[in-house]
């Protein structure tokens, strides 16, 4: 919990390996009234989700190293990839919270039936998603990887929120279906169709934890907030929040 002038001071600072964790910083901000956020990300490295285990780490932590300097309230990893392989290690290097999203297991299994993740190649094979899927899974997950998804989606984001993109999912027909990578929200449309079931993504959730984080319980309207975009291809991110903001001002009843 932190204090109100802590609060004014110091910003949020989110981070995705690229476009996709826009999508967590919009819930964010929306969550988190006269909160300043900076979102850094990684556009020209990745897909992350392709590449080995350290390689990830090692930018990551180039990153937070960037992200310390701005003396953050918290940090926020809006990438499922980089919170299955850092998180713990981030925990225990920065004494700043760092809170990561997650694929959305427990909430999607739960209406019963089979539930599908999709999420990059480094996640589904990560040690945490493992045990996520042990702790949350109850035998009903079937986890596939989507190479390429994260990548296509990245290079197509102008197209949102309608995008092609069948070539790269499994014929499967699933209860629900667990967006396992921040990328992926921004197909959820599509997504949710070709299987005819609701698709689920930890985006609600982690901005959820971080409004409780920052003990924020009404909505402090009277600061302006101040949101940034640092490193990576930091032009297409703002463009391309600023298209997020228009979609959901445009769809109101769409959940972020
Ligand atoms: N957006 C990231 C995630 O949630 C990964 C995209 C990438 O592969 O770089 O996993």
């Amino acid at each position: 919990m932190c204090d109100d002038n802590r609060f004014a001071a110091r910003p949020v600072c989110v981070f995705d390996s690229g476009t996709g964790g826009l999508n967590l910083l919009a819930a964010c901000a929306e969550r988190c009234p006269g909160t300043d956020f900076i979102y850094f990300a990684d556009n020209y490295n990745m897909p992350y989700g392709s590449l080995p285990p350290e390689k990830v780490k090692e930018l990551v932590f180039d990153a937070f190293a960037r992200i310390a300097r701005r003396n953050p309230l918290a940090a926020v990893v809006a990438c499922n990839t980089a919170t299955a392989l850092c998180i713990n290690d981030l925990r225990e290097k920065y004494d700043f919270p760092v809170i990561g999203i997650q694929p959305a297991i427990k909430p999607a299994v739960s209406i019963g039936g089979k539930c599908l993740v999709l999420a990059t190649p480094a996640t589904v094979a990560s040690r945490s998603f493992t045990e996520l899927c042990r702790q949350y899974g109850d035998g009903a997950v079937e986890a596939v990887a989507c190479p390429g998804l994260a990548a296509y989606i990245e290079e197509h984001i102008a197209e949102y929120p309608d995008f092609d993109v069948s070539q790269f999912l499994p014929a499967c027909n699933p209860a629900s279906v667990v967006l396992g990578c921040t990328h992926y929200v921004f197909a959820e449309k599509a997504i949710s169709k070709i299987y005819s079931c609701p698709a689920f993504d930890g985006i609600s959730g982690t901005a959820d934890h971080l409004r409780t984080l920052l003990g924020i319980k009404a909505k402090n309207r009277l600061k302006k907030q101040k949101i940034e975009f640092k490193n990576g291809d930091f032009e297409k991110n703002s463009k391309i929040y600023s298209l997020i903001i228009d979609y959901k001002n445009k769809n109101k009843n769409v959940n972020f």
